[in-house]
């Protein structure tokens, strides 16, 4: 039997076992492993039903005046691509992580009606990084964010661009910009383990960056930068990189025999474990394009890489079975002595 006793011990109890857990830790915060389908859903049906009643206050216009449309693709570009993704450049990788995940707008503004949208724009959502519309009481642009809304899925890239940048293309420079940040200006890496890109082979740099694109390759430092570029300007900067004259990477001091070694794995192979000579692919101008030059390219770079290859945690382009197969054949000292080797190759034209 349920007694009165029963229902207020529940009542009372209910809520402490509930800080308990709070206070113990047993809620899970992290966004990595997604919510529960029953509280996805749960949230997704509380933020939709309040934006629908609280919509129903809002008084919309018969038509939307389209005169804000070029400074609210403008504000999208700035303040609401870098969540929702626009026209031609897709959602960042990282944004694909958060917890809700932020929607490709084009898709779903079909759903909502204008009333509903400008609730959304105005005030944003609480606990989803939406946030509510930098100007309290501009009515008047939030009208013309939905506005711009109801035309994007019409847009396409070019679209997009003439209205929001009244027509300039300013990703080849900036996304070149960005580059340099990491490969610095001459192309050289900054840092041992960011490969220099000066006098690499054009081919293999472009199917590089397409593989970082596509996911073939993973990289948390290379997708975000290849994700925000056009895949026209992806071309032109692999050959603004293979065009830079080529430079020697590293200075460190390696015993001798280390490179002896290293020389002996990249012209002779190891024959007892079928490693092939490594010059066969290599060295030598008359080679596959998709096959990297490996000269003056840092050591610890190559070194990862190999190791990387060897756990098959390294894609690339059509061909990364080939190194994967000949690392896997690679001991510890083997990778360190090779790498060696390359990076202190002359790194001069082929
Ligand atoms: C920091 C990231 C972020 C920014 C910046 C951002 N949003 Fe959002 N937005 C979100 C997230 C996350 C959701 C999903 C909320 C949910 O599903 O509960 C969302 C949802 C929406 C929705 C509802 C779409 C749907 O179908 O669920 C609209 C409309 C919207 N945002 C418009 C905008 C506009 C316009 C801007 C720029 C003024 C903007 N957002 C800026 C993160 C962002
Ligand atoms: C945040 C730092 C960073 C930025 C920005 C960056 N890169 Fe990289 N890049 C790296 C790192 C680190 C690697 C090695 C990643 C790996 O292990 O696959 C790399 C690898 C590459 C490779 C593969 C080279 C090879 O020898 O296989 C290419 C090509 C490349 N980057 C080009 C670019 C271009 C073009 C841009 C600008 C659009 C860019 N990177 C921006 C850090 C960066
Ligand atoms: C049959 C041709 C072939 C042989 C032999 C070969 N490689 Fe490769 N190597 C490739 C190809 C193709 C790639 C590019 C893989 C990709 O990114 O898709 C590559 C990539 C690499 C890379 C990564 C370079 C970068 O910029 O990221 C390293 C390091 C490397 N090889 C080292 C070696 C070593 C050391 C040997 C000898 C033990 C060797 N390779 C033998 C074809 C070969």
């Amino acid at each position: 039997m349920i007694r009165l006793k029963h229902v207020v011990l529940g009542a009372v109890g209910l809520p402490i076992v509930i800080l308990l857990g709070a206070w113990v830790g047993f809620f899970n915060v992290g966004a990595s492993s997604g919510h529960w389908k029953v509280t996805a859903w749960f949230l997704q049906l509380a933020m939709r039903s309040a934006v629908r009643t609280y919509a129903l206050a809002v008084d919309a216009p018969k038509t939307l005046d389209s005169r804000g449309l070029p400074a609210a693709a403008g504000h999208f570009a700035r303040g609401c691509a870098i969540c929702h993704g626009e026209p031609g450049e897709p959602r960042s990788p990282a944004v694909m992580r958060m917890l809700p995940q932020p929607p490709d707008l084009a898709l779903t503004v079909g759903d909502w009606t204008d009333a509903q949208l400008f609730r959304i724009v105005k005030h944003g959502i609480r606990f989803t990084g939406m946030p509510a519309w930098p100007a309290r009481d501009r009515d008047d642009e939030v009208w013309a964010m939905v506005a711009f809304l109801r035309e994007l899925p019409k847009l396409d890239a070019n679209g997009f661009r003439d209205l929001a940048l009244g027509g300039s293309q300013p990703t080849a420079p900036a996304a070149l910009a960005d580059c340099t940040r990491c490969h610095g200006g001459d192309g050289g890496g900054r840092g041992d383990l960011v490969p220099a890109l000066a006098g690499q082979k054009e081919a293999y740099l472009l199917a590089s960056l397409q593989a970082y694109a596509r996911g073939d390759r993973t990289s948390g430092f290379m997708a975000l930068p290849v994700t925000g570029v056009d895949p026209a300007d992806l071309a032109a900067l692999a050959r603004h990189f293979a065009a830079q004259p080529s430079v020697s990477a590293d200075s460190d001091q390696v015993p001798a025999e280390v490179i002896g070694r290293g020389q002996q794995i990249a012209e002779d192979g190891i024959p007892e474990r079928n490693v092939p000579a490594c010059s066969g692919c290599h060295i030598g101008s008359d080679k596959n394009p998709l096959y990297p030059r490996l000269d003056g390219q840092h050591a610890a770079y190559l070194e990862r890489q190999l190791k990387l290859f060897r756990s098959e945690s390294r894609g690339g382009t059509r061909f990364w079975r080939i190194m994967a197969t000949a690392a896997q054949r690679l001991t510890d000292d083997d990778i360190r002595a090779v790498s060696a080797f390359f990076s202190k190759r002359s790194a001069g034209p082929q």
